[in-house]
């Protein structure tokens, strides 16, 4: 038996949790891109769910078929690109269509059970940015550094109407704002896992703050920590 501590005991872990559109994933990517860390986009994981839930016609409301879904999920993740089998997803995904079908992949126990291991799998050395809505939660509980990122509904429609907008795909600002007040709803709301701070993270608000300003903050952070 090996008296080393194990691989993931030594991986430093950051969560970044907060609703859509928050801009966790841009601060989480560039947070460990500074750090040299692996990156966690647990929502691209729902979002895969989603789609193949989409592609195949299950019935959203077959918890069983949509866990089986989820439990054979043929996804690899290749220099920044999302790929289904040999389909390169990445952009796929971001529709708000995926979107609101993860958001009730999200709300099924039996997905969620069955994503858990895929998600801890992450955690490796020298450390990990993972971002969702139970990282600090279920997650990772012993994350050395969580932090809750919210932003006002009218800032985060802004910023999901210029995301979609640059990817080519259809938007309307006020369906935007419909949409994230429902799944802001369904998030909180649900019974399990649902979208809440961790008791030990730190609130960062950014709806009158920029990428970098954010970044900064949660860097510094980490300084604090590590010392
Ligand atoms: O973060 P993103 O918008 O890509 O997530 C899509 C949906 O996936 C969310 O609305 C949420 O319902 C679900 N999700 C989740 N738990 C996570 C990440 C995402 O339930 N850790």
């Amino acid at each position: 038996m090996s008296i080393l501590p194990s691989q993931s005991t030594t991986a430093f872990v950051i969560t970044i949790d907060g609703p859509t559109a928050s801009g966790k994933g841009t601060v989480a990517q560039i947070v460990a891109e500074r750090l040299g860390f692996h990156y966690l986009d647990s929502g691209a994981l729902y979002r895969l769910v989603a789609l193949s839930v989409l592609r195949s016609g299950t019935s959203i409301e077959d918890e069983a078929a949509v866990a089986k879904l989820a439990k054979t999920l043929p996804c690899h993740f290749e220099n920044g690109r999302i790929f289904l089998a040999d389909d390169d997803v990445t952009d796929t995904i971001r529709a708000e269509n995926v979107g609101n079908m993860a958001s009730r992949v999200g709300a099924l126990p039996a997905a969620r059970a069955t994503l858990f291991s895929l998600q801890t799998g992450f955690k490796r050395p020298p450390g990990l940015v993972a971002d969702g809505r139970d990282m600090g939660t279920v997650i990772f509980p012993d994350a050395e550094l969580k932090v809750f990122l919210t932003a006002s509904v009218e800032a985060r429609a802004q910023r999901r109407y210029k995301q979609l907008i640059e990817k080519g795909f259809p938007a309307k600002i006020s369906d935007l704002r419909q949409d994230l007040h429902e799944r802001d709803q369904r998030d909180t709301f649900r019974s399990i896992a649902p979208l809440a701070p961790a008791a030990d993270a730190k609130p960062l608000d950014t709806t009158h703050l920029g990428i970098e300003e954010a970044v900064s903050q949660i860097l510094e952070w980490y300084a604090a920590k590590k010392h």
